[in-house]
């Protein structure tokens, strides 16, 4: 990688994101290794997470390094007003690796850009969720055989959703085709549309979430619409229930087409799916644990230890 940081997707090359995978591959077969014995590891999460903070602390574990961090900002000092700057600082003295989650875009470049402790970007605002793209292609990986020419439709908040960023740009390097689907207030925005037009890499554009394209789908990638992101509720209420992912509408999909998630869901992939075969979003988040040893791994330097 060009930076012992992760803090965007775009910084990793297709050789950085085979390595990744190959050495989450490894941890899949064993996840517990002595690799972090000494090493101290603080997870601040800013924003609130289940799955990315629970999964980065359960790798240092498996790992053997110890966790340090919040979960919740306003038990720190940063509620008296120390700055996002300071709080790096001082949790650099005791830190060999920082994984940060923060409302702000662009918090965990400034954060790398103050100190010489790696950051891992566990999510910035609407901008990018690098670690979360890294599994999303482990899954993909695993359930298709290849992440080459598939075909993967996106569908919800293409807008605001930093998972869909960074999983476009991580996919970007194996030939991917995009289906866009998203109601008008959430489309994806013109940047990606540039970034994909830049590599001549092929993209339509829906509003209407149909059986014809989800049959066209290797994967079907489906994100909530984020309550959080919004200024006006009344836009939320207007566009919450957009598109639900319903059983029957996978009566004629392709035998390999995974459904994958983010999560959390709140009601854009109904319990019905949950027994298909198709439905990966558990295990998904299972496979977090796996790529995140790997990160860990890669920004500490140690992956002559796997
Ligand atoms: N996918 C994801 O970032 O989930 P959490 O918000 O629970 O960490």
């Amino acid at each position: 990688m060009k930076s012992k940081s992760l803090v965007s997707i775009d910084q990793c090359s297709r050789e950085d994101i085979l390595r990744i995978l190959e050495n989450a591959r490894k941890f899949e077969e064993n996840p517990n290794r002595k690799i972090l014995e000494g090493k101290v590891a603080a997870t601040l999460f800013f924003e609130p997470s289940t799955r990315t903070r629970l999964s980065f602390e359960t790798a240092i574990n498996r790992l053997g390094g110890r966790v340090i961090g919040f979960q919740d900002a306003s038990t720190t000092s940063s509620s008296k007003g120390e700055t996002l700057k300071d709080t790096i600082l001082m949790v650099s003295n005791y830190a060999d690796l920082i994984i940060m989650r923060h409302h702000l875009e662009g918090a965990a470049r400034y954060a790398s850009e103050i100190t010489d402790v790696p950051i891992v970007n566990a999510g910035d605002g609407a901008n990018q969720h690098p670690s979360q793209a890294l599994l999303d292609m482990y899954s993909i990986l695993q359930t298709q055989g290849t992440l080459e020419n598939l075909t993967i439709t996106l569908v919800g908040d293409l807008k605001y959703g930093r998972t869909v960023h960074s999983l476009i740009v991580g996919m970007s390097h194996f030939r991917p085709t995009f289906h866009f689907v998203a109601p008008e207030e959430l489309k994806i925005p013109e940047e990606y549309k540039n970034f994909c037009d830049g590599l001549c890499i092929p993209y339509t554009e829906h509003k209407d979430f149909t059986e014809e394209i989800i049959n066209q789908s290797d994967i079907l990638y489906m994100t909530r619409v984020q309550r959080e992101r919004f200024t006006d509720l009344e836009e939320y209420e207007k566009v919450k229930n957009v598109y639900i992912l319903r059983k029957k509408m996978l009566e004629n999909s392709r035998d390999n087409l995974r459904i994958l998630h983010p999560l959390p869901r709140v009601n854009e992939i109904a319990y019905d799916v949950d027994d298909s075969p198709k439905a990966y979003y558990i295990q998904q988040a299972h496979n977090g644990l796996f790529a995140r040893e790997a990160i860990i791994c890669e920004v500490l330097g140690l992956n002559h230890l796997i």
